[in-house]
């Protein structure tokens, strides 16, 4: 697939430059596809013929980044969400990285561990999970239990004993060795949205008074340990880091962003060239934390903060971004780029069909084929309300 077929309007044109990432990696496009947790895999974690068409059908991304993927059993966080911890899974994600390649697509594999942000409803015999400290999640936060129409409260985590800590940064590692075999052309580590590696860099759930907490540095440690865990596999460049700094999903709070976020950013660098940093932060183009670590990051940086496209266009022609990406947009106009570039109106999200299991609202959103027929037949409410991420 050409991407765009159509030339795009002047304004939106440097969303349609090629960006090289390293390691022979060319992105024939600006836009990506962003991580979406979307529940379309097996029970046990394994991905579907289903999710190979979706990914494939957005194919003309310069850059997908899968769904959050668990790299251990304990580390999932919701039915259906897919693993990459057992050969099983490593050969349905092969299906859609071959989807996804024929296609000239670019595929990126989002790697996860849940920590205390954990259902446990998939697992036969129930554990508790796991998290820097024995702390759960306040009862007032919202459990989706995806796939299940029941709320309940989460479960008190146990805390990792120091020396589990590592073992758990190698599950990341032993993930990302899948991913090589499965295919992928990187993966992303996803050190935020409340979950294991950013409960360790918070400053209310972590009350560890080991190596791993206190000091900035200290809470730090496991995402370095984890960053170190997958980039001993392939390199810094098949691998990136996602971030988000200040945000407080699942109750978490962080007191030290400016010390802890620009250690972690030097860190990155002395480690060499990485694939790319993904951030998201409120207000991001004027956001003072976020130009600083734009300017001393080494390698290309993915940006994203729910913006019209011809205004992350400005942010990648003014040098704000090197790539940006959509997430909801991208859901329901499978030919997103091409749709930009053309200038025809996108098609509405159905809120309803986001999480089911199944084919409706997920691979039959069609590419536009005139405005006679309409795009999308499902009613339209305001969106998805709060995602997992
Ligand atoms: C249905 C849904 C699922 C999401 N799941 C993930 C996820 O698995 N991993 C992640 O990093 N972000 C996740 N997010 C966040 C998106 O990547 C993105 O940041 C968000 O949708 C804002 O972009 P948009 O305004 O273009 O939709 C999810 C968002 C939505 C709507």
């Amino acid at each position: 697939v050409k991407s765009p077929r159509s030339t795009p309007a002047p304004a939106l044109a440097s969303l349609y430059r090629p960006l090289d990432i390293g390691g022979g990696r060319t992105l024939r496009n600006r836009v990506a596809l962003l991580p979406m947790t979307r529940t379309r895999a097996e029970i046990d974690g394994t991905p579907t013929a289903l999710m190979a068409e979706y990914y494939a059908q957005r194919a003309e991304a310069g850059l997908i980044v899968t769904e959050s993927t668990a790299v251990s059993e304990v580390g999932r966080g919701f039915l259906t969400a897919p693993g990459m911890y057992t050969t099983e899974h490593a050969l349905g994600w092969r299906e859609v990285t071959d989807a996804v390649h024929a296609r000239g697509g670019t595929i990126f594999l989002q790697l996860n561990h849940v920590g205390r942000v954990n259902n446990l409803q998939h697992l036969r015999r129930p554990v508790p999970p796991v998290a820097p400290s024995a702390m759960p999640i306040p009862a007032t936060e919202r459990n989706i239990t995806v796939n299940i129409a029941r709320v309940t409260p989460y479960a008190r985590p146990r805390a990792l004993d120091t020396d589990e800590v590592p073992l758990v940064a190698q599950q990341f590692g032993h993930a990302t060795r899948l991913a090589v075999l499965a295919g992928f052309d990187g993966v992303q580590v996803h050190a935020d949205s409340g979950y294991l590696i950013h409960q360790f860099l918070s400053t209310n759930v972590n009350r560890r008074t080991d190596r791993y907490g206190g000091t900035a540095r200290n809470r730090a440690r496991f995402a370095l340990e984890v960053i170190d865990a997958v980039t001993g596999v392939n390199g810094p460049e098949y691998v990136a880091m996602k971030l988000t700094p200040g945000l407080t999903l699942s109750d978490i709070e962080e007191d030290d962003i400016d010390e802890k976020y620009g250690y972690l950013i030097d860190e990155l660098n002395r480690r060499g060239e990485f694939a790319f940093l993904h951030m998201q932060i409120e207000k991001l183009a004027e956001s003072a934390l976020y130009k600083g670590i734009r300017a001393n990051f080494r390698g290309p940086v993915l940006a994203e903060d729910s913006r019209p496209a011809a205004e992350y266009a400005q942010w990648v022609d003014s040098g704000t971004a090197d790539l940006v990406g959509f997430g909801r947009d991208f859901i329901s106009n499978p030919d997103l780029p091409e749709r930009l570039a053309a200038g025809h109106p996108l098609a509405p999200i159905a809120a309803e069909s986001v999480y089911t299991g199944d084919a409706t609202g997920y691979t039959d959103y069609p590419r536009w084929s005139g405005p006679e027929r309409p795009s999308s037949t499902r009613p339209c409410p305001a969106g998805p309300a709060a995602p997992p991420r």
